[in-house]
């Protein structure tokens, strides 16, 4: 039998003992795990649940319990998230969490714990949502090297996206939708400005490249900006999507790693991934692409995910192995953003005339004028040369009402 206890009895903490006690059968023929919740910690009562004798609102009934083998961290936030966490391992206790905050600002520190007292800390669920790619990343495609990750990676951008281009919906009235299905953070802004996207991109860049990049340090860009007519523009140009894309790769012996809104060309697998979905586009050098797709975020998606790691453990209880390897990045791992090379779609108050006053005929791809707008995809440049663009458009009294980049 393997005890679990879980911290915060939210979206992913009910949806945990969901998982559990509703596929406790099925989890133990195919896996010979028996698995049995121990412990619930939150603040709240919840009288009338199957799960109420369960609760405590006492951490330390959970770290003096010698029998509670596995603490699930469902609670989000950086605290007390990262201070139970770390005290459940350094108490010889497994930690799974799907706390991508924590994971991201701690990680290295919690992993390195957790190797000192021969557990582990796995955290499946950190990023995209219910989809296996955290150990397909550390296990099935270690004999790669990592060329790139291109990843939508939060679920409540893409539902906004989705409902603004596929239903006419405004972005604030998808917003509240997506909180609703519980598929946003407890501050949404996260959501919307990328940051969530930032930790998941930094996590996986982490498995790719072994090191852990600061969230803070990267260019970060969320949807906010993003206008119906972009979408529009998008779509009329070359048929393109907008997604908003975390994206790492290698550049030398550097990490480049940025989170930002992406026109997605039709052919791109990307393309296609809609509403709540998460896909996640991995480029390696023997396997070549591999596409990582579903749920990204949800109540039982995202909990089937932490019960993949509490599975993991049960049947490997007391070994550190397999757990994620990588150290703290400095500044000199980091590739700077300015030099990124891609195409960038811009739209401008003006007609083509003002486009050519800034941008030659050569260097650019495909262009359309309407309603007073041009919308124009420049040949390949560097960030630096787009700033640049930018920044000529403005002296020419030009106004540039969006600058995406383009995938
Ligand atoms: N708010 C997150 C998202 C939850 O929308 O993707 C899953 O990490």
């Amino acid at each position: 039998m393997i005890n679990v206890a879980i911290l915060g009895f939210g979206v992913v903490g009910s949806g945990t003992a969901e998982v559990i006690e509703k596929n406790r059968d099925v989890i133990k023929a195919k896996t010979g795990a028996d698995i049995r919740i121990k412990h619930i910690l939150d603040l709240r009562d919840f009288p009338g649940s199957p799960f109420e004798t369960l609760i405590t609102h006492d951490f330390n009934d959970i770290i003096a319990d010698k029998d509670v083998d596995i603490v699930v961290e469902a609670m989000g936030g950086a605290h007390p998230a990262y201070d139970f966490s770390k005290a459940a391992l350094e108490a010889g206790k497994n930690v799974v969490t799907s706390n991508k905050l924590v994971v991201a600002q701690f990680g290295t520190e919690l992993l390195s714990i957790a190797e000192k007292n021969g557990v582990r800390y796995l955290f499946e669920a950190s990023v995209g949502g219910g989809i296996p790619i955290i150990k397909p990343m550390m296990s099935d495609l270690a004999q790669n090297n990592i060329d790139a990750i291109s990843g939508i990676l939060n679920g409540t951008t893409n539902y906004i996206l989705t409902q603004m281009s596929e239903n006419g919906t405004s972005f604030e009235a998808a917003l509240k939708e997506a909180q609703a299905k519980g598929y946003a953070e407890a501050d949404p802004t996260s959501d919307i400005e990328g940051h969530d996207a930032a930790r998941k991109i930094v996590i996986l860049a982490a498995l790719a490249y072994g090191k852990l990049i600061s969230p803070d340090a990267i260019h970060c860009e969320g949807i906010t900006k993003i206008d119906s007519r972009d979408v529009t523009f998008a779509e009329e140009l070359e048929n393109y999507s907008i997604k908003l894309i975390g994206h790492a790769e290698k550049v030398g012996d550097r990490i480049l790693a940025f989170v930002a809104p992406r026109l997605i060309a039709a052919a791109n697998p990307l393309h296609d991934v809609s509403d709540v979905f998460n896909g996640i586009l991995v480029g390696c050098d023997m396997l070549g692409d591999a596409m990582f797709y579903g749920r990204g975020a949800g109540k039982l998606p995202t909990a089937s995910a932490v019960v993949s790691d509490v599975i993991d453990i049960a049947v490997k209880l007391g070994t550190s192995a397999g757990s994620a390897k990588w150290t703290d990045a400095k500044e000199n791992d980091i590739a700077p953003f300015a030099d990124h090379v891609c195409a960038h779609y811009f739209r401008i108050a003006g007609c083509s005339k003002c486009m050519e006053k800034v941008f030659a005929s050569d260097d650019v791809k495909c262009s359309i004028t309407a309603d007073g707008e041009c919308a124009f995809i420049t040949k390949p440049m560097t960030e630096k040369d787009a700033l640049a663009k930018e920044k000529e458009f403005a002296e020419k009294e030009i106004k540039v009402l969006s600058r995406i980049r383009v995938l």
